[in-house]
């Protein structure tokens, strides 16, 4: 027999040396994985700071112009309307007399509920505080609304041609606000902020075409029947 085949391999070790080895490679792991997150907590550190200076440079940058204050009033303006609208379209929805009516108003509702939060993203994206600023306009109009819904008999399809009305003389403000505030966002170089309120534009662009159409479809037409 070859000489060298009985002699044990000399880089081979042994089941001691092996485990040894094992652990001190875990611990060269453990010590990689800990260099890894200490990295990683140093890296979203330095990601806070930088999000905090950007907001901070957006604040200052929002107070520094006409514009910038103009749109800055005009969310807060426009946040109060959501509320407003919100409350309004929780009492209303129970007053609708036809089902499809009543489930357009309950959607609407919920949409505005996420139209309130998006408002909030923007205010935290542009480094300011949500605010809300007493919107005349709104206020009148809910006003009417609600006047206009008195005056209806409850369960008649009067009272549905009046609340669609009522609630696209809302809308109608809503798509105003929002296509204005969609453009000075991209004109003050709020690009994100743009994208969140043309996202809101479009939602209350929708909830128009919907009204429109609940109304030419069925409830003008159920309505003339009444006496
Ligand atoms: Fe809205
Ligand atoms: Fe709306």
């Amino acid at each position: 027999m070859d000489q060298k085949d009985k002699t044990p391999e000399k880089n081979a070790p042994s089941k001691s040396e092996e485990s040894t080895v094992i652990s001190m490679e875990d611990n060269k792991t453990d010590k990689t994985k800990i260099k890894k997150e200490a990295v990683k907590t140093d890296e979203s550190d330095t990601e806070k700071e930088k999000n905090n200076t950007k907001q901070q440079n957006m604040k200052s940058k929002n107070s520094q112009t006409d514009l910038g204050k103009f749109f800055l009033d005009a969310l807060q303006d426009i946040y109060y309307a959501e509320a407003k609208i919100e409350e309004s379209l929780a009492k209303i929805k129970h007053k609708a007399t036809s089902e499809e009516l009543q489930e357009a108003l309950e959607d609407h509702e919920l949409v505005t509920k996420k139209q309130i939060l998006r408002l909030e993203k923007i205010f935290k994206h542009l480094g300011e505080e949500a605010k809300k600023k007493k919107c005349d306009a709104i206020d009148g109009i809910l006003k009417e609304v609600d006047e206009m819904v008195k005056n209806t008999e409850d369960g008649s399809m009067t009272r549905d041609v009046a609340i669609i009305i009522g609630s696209q003389k809302v809308e109608h403000y809503e798509i105003a606000t929002y296509g204005g505030l969609v453009q000075i966002a991209i004109t003050l170089g709020h690009e994100k902020v743009a994208d969140l309120l043309e996202t809101t534009l479009d939602e209350e662009e929708e909830t128009d075409f919907l009204l429109t159409e609940i109304a030419e479809e069925h409830v003008n037409f159920d309505a003339a029947e009444e006496k």
